[in-house]
C-alpha cells in the first residue's frame, strides 16, 4: 500500500505539529499496511521560494530520520515531495520541477480554491508539454463543483494524472463520484491527506476497504500499480 499525499513531516506547514505527532502518525500508517509513503508538506509559491521551501523541508526530514532511527521500530518509508498550489503562470516556472516527487518528473498540483477559469488548463498544459511534468491533480474530490466542462476536460487530458483522497470513498456525500470516476479509470492516485492523528488521520486502509467492497480487488491493483511506478522513478 502507497500513500502518495500526506502532511506527515513535523513544524513544516499545517500538518504533524511536533515529531511525537509524525511517529505516532507512521506508526498507524504502518500498522495499516501502508508500505511507502510520499511527504507531501503544502507549497504556496506567495510566502515561499522553492529553495527556501527545500531546505525547511530536507531539515525536517533529516531531524525526523533520525528520531525514527532512534526508536527501533518499523516505519513505513518514504520519499519527498510537496503539495504545490496553483498559481497563474506555473506553467512557465522552471524552477518548479525541483518540487516533483522525488528524482521522478510527477508533480502534484492543488488546483486553485477560487473559480476554475481555462488558464488553469492552459497551465496544467505548459507544465506537461513545455516542462515535461507529470501533473497530478490533488484531491479531485473537491472540485466537483467547478465548471463542469473544465472539471470534464481535465479529466481527460492525456498525460494527467488524478488524485482522490480516501475520505472520497469513506463520505457517502462524494462516494458515487468518485467510485464513478475510478471505475471508468480517470482516478489514478489515491492518498491519506493525513495531516494529524485526530482530525485528519491516516484513513487509506478504511478507503480502501470501500474501494474493494464496492468494485472487487482490480480496481485497488489498479491504483497499486500507478502507486508503484510513481515510487520506482521516484527513489
Ligand atoms: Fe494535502
Amino acid at each position: 500500500m502507497i500513500d502518495i499525499h500526506c502532511h506527515v513531516l513535523p513544524g513544516i506547514d499545517d500538518g504533524s505539529k511536533s515529531v511525537e505527532m509524525s511517529l505516532s502518525m507512521l506508526r498507524d500508517s504502518f500498522d495499516q499496511g501502508i508500505g511507502y509513503m510520499c511527504f507531501t508538506p503544502h507549497f504556496y509559491a506567495d510566502m515561499d521560494d522553492p529553495g527556501k521551501f527545500l531546505r525547511r523541508r530536507d531539515e525536517a526530514d533529516s531531524f525526523l530520520r533520525s528520531e525514527m532511527e532512534d526508536t527501533d521500530e518499523p516505519f513505513p518509508e518514504h520519499v519527498l515531495g510537496a503539495e504545490v498550489h496553483y498559481y497563474r503562470g506555473i506553467g512557465r516556472s522552471e524552477d518548479i520541477e525541483t518540487l516533483c516527487i522525488g528524482k521522478s518528473r510527477f508533480l502534484l498540483l492543488e488546483p486553485p480554491f477560487r473559480t476554475w477559469t481555462g488558464a488553469f488548463l492552459e497551465d496544467v498544459r505548459a507544465l506537461r508539454d513545455g516542462l515535461d511534468l507529470k501533473v497530478i491533480i490533488a484531491h479531485i474530490e473537491r472540485y466537483f463543483d467547478q465548471d463542469k466542462h473544465l472539471v470534464k476536460e481535465l479529466l481527460s487530458e492525456p498525460g494527467i494524472y488524478i488524485q482522490s483522497n480516501a475520505e472520497a470513498f469513506i463520505d457517502r456525500k462524494t462516494r458515487k463520484k468518485v467510485l464513478k470516476l475510478l471505475e471508468e479509470g480517470k482516478i489514478h492516485f489515491l492518498g491519506s491527506d493525513c495531516h494529524n492523528m485526530l482530525t485528519r488521520p491516516q484513513n487509506l486502509m478504511e478507503g480502501r476497504a470501500v474501494i474493494e467492497e464496492k468494485l472487487g480487488p482490480k480496481a485497488l491493483h489498479r491504483i497499486d500499480a500507478y502507486g508503484q511506478d510513481l515510487i520506482d522513478q521516484a527513489v
